[in-house]
């Protein structure tokens, strides 16, 4: 048999995860990937549907799929993740080149669905988007994108019903996998080469809770911090509302865990921070802020940030800005608030003008380039450890890492071969906004 996949990916790293799980049960299959549509026996379009932007392109895409499919009608065409979990049914019957509609908790059944798909004569479009079950441990083989970092998702779904946020529609409540899982799964992939993990979940300070456990999500670093070949870990994302001393601790005190804090406040404006159940205040954030300086002094800041919440005064955006000038975080990303119905938000009056987000996101941007330039060039001179990515994609005469901080260094390629995940000294000589380049201590 030489049958072929493709898969398409949007959205977060979970959604980049979940195409690694679905990757490898195609290959357990017998499928091998290619990268041309037009080839591929099955292909796979993992979807995300935070913002009507990503929704748009990828309606784009599977309208394109139409005549692809009309062409050679045996190709399997799955649509799979939030928007697969959003819309189901209405979904088939607008897009009927779809042939399975796979939602965010069957990541793992999906070998056993395509099988059971492919045997029927009388083949039906089929859909999967049961949210209440707790997603099966993965059993097969991982066809990672990486030679060195690996995703590893430890929690699935979200409780915090955040008002501008379809998430918790589409990944359903939180239910956390065991410990002894997330570890085994980590030792498996130190024995493959991997070096960087990256636990994953929309809510990762939650981890356990809904297995009756306090604090697990700090245990649950140390315990792989200590993981024998383990060089680095982070985590994604976290809510400063649940950010406890203990993590922070956790943080501070593990060998392997990046000193980075990925704390998202999504608006410096306490109305508004009410307004989108964020469950804290301006001046809570900033006590997290000062708490995390004073156990880890060095430590990266970063955020999202959405602008034009609605509702969201010339006075609450101002307000924004002095908190980015208070905590100057090393990277934000930014969005433009996008109305997703469903969501408490959508049904706000007072919604922003197009105009005003967008005059409100440059003036945001503009800002915080100066403080990430000026974080950069504070690095000027000193000497970090960053782990080794490759050549450069760009220029072919450079390395590129990633600090423990995850900024991106290049250097000269010289006599010595790096491989994916070393981690190598490296001087800081040269910073700019998105970059920072030196030279090997080596
Ligand atoms: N509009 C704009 N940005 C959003 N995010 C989530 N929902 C929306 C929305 N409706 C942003 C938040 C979140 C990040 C992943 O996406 O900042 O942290
Ligand atoms: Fe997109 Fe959110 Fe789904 Fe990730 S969880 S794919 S960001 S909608």
């Amino acid at each position: 048999m030489n049958k072929t996949y493709t898969i398409l990916n949007y959205g977060c790293q979970m959604n980049e995860s979940d195409s690694e799980h679905y990757a490898g049960q195609l290959s357990d299959l017998g499928y091998h990937y290619t990268e041309d549509f037009h080839e591929a026996d099955v292909i796979l379009i993992n979807t995300c549907c935070v913002r009507e932007s990503a929704e748009k392109k990828i309606l784009g895409k599977i309208g394109e799929m139409k005549a692809v499919k009309a062409k050679d009608p045996h190709k399997v065409l799955c649509v799979t993740g939030c928007m697969a979990q959003k819309d189901g049914e209405d979904f088939l019957k607008t897009y009927p080149q779809v042939d399975l509609l796979i939602g965010t908790a069957h990541v793992n059944n999906f070998k056993a669905i395509l099988q059971e798909y492919l045997a029927e004569k009388n083949r039906k479009a089929g859909i999967y988007n049961d949210l209440t079950i707790m997603p099966q441990e993965f059993e097969g083989h991982f066809v990672r994108k990486s030679e060195y970092a690996a995703w590893v998702p430890i929690m699935y779904g979200c409780n915090n019903f955040c008002t501008y946020c379809i998430v918790p529609y589409v990944r359903g409540r939180e239910r956390s996998r065991s410990a002894e899982a997330i570890c085994e799964e980590i030792r498996k992939a130190v024995a493959l080469g991997y070096r960087e993990f990256t636990l994953l979940g929309q809510n990762v300070n939650s981890y356990g809770k809904d297995r009756g456990e306090a604090n697990a999500f700090a245990q649950l670093l140390r315990q792989v911090d200590r993981i024998p070949g383990v060089e680095r870990v982070r985590y994604m994302t976290s809510h400063p509302r649940d950010m406890s001393e203990e993590l922070i601790k956790a943080v501070a005190e593990s060998r392997h865990v990046c000193k980075h804090f990925h704390i998202p406040v999504q608006s410096g404006s306490t109305r508004i921070m009410q307004a989108m159940n964020r469950g804290y205040t301006r001046e809570s954030y900033l006590e997290l802020v000062r708490r995390i300086r004073s156990y880890v002094p060095n430590a990266v800041l970063t955020t999202d940030i959405i602008v034009g919440f609605p509702g969201e005064t010339e006075e609450d955006f101002a307000q924004t800005m002095s908190l980015f000038d208070e905590v100057r975080y090393d990277a934000a990303y930014t969005f433009i608030y996008s109305k997703r119905s469903g969501t408490p938000a959508a049904a706000m009056e007072d919604q922003v003008p197009e105009a005003v987000k967008k005059d409100r996101m440059n003036r945001l941007m503009e800002l915080q380039n100066k403080h990430r330039l000026k974080h950069n060039q504070e690095l000027v001179g000193k000497t970090l450890p960053i782990m080794v990515e490759g050549l450069s994609h760009n220029n072919k005469q450079m390395w590129s890492g990633r600090t423990d901080g995850n900024k991106l260094v290049l250097w000269p390629v010289g006599d010595r071969i790096f491989n994916p995940g070393d981690v190598v000294p490296v001087t800081i000589e040269k910073a700019q906004t998105w970059l920072l380049k030196g030279r090997a201590e080596l």
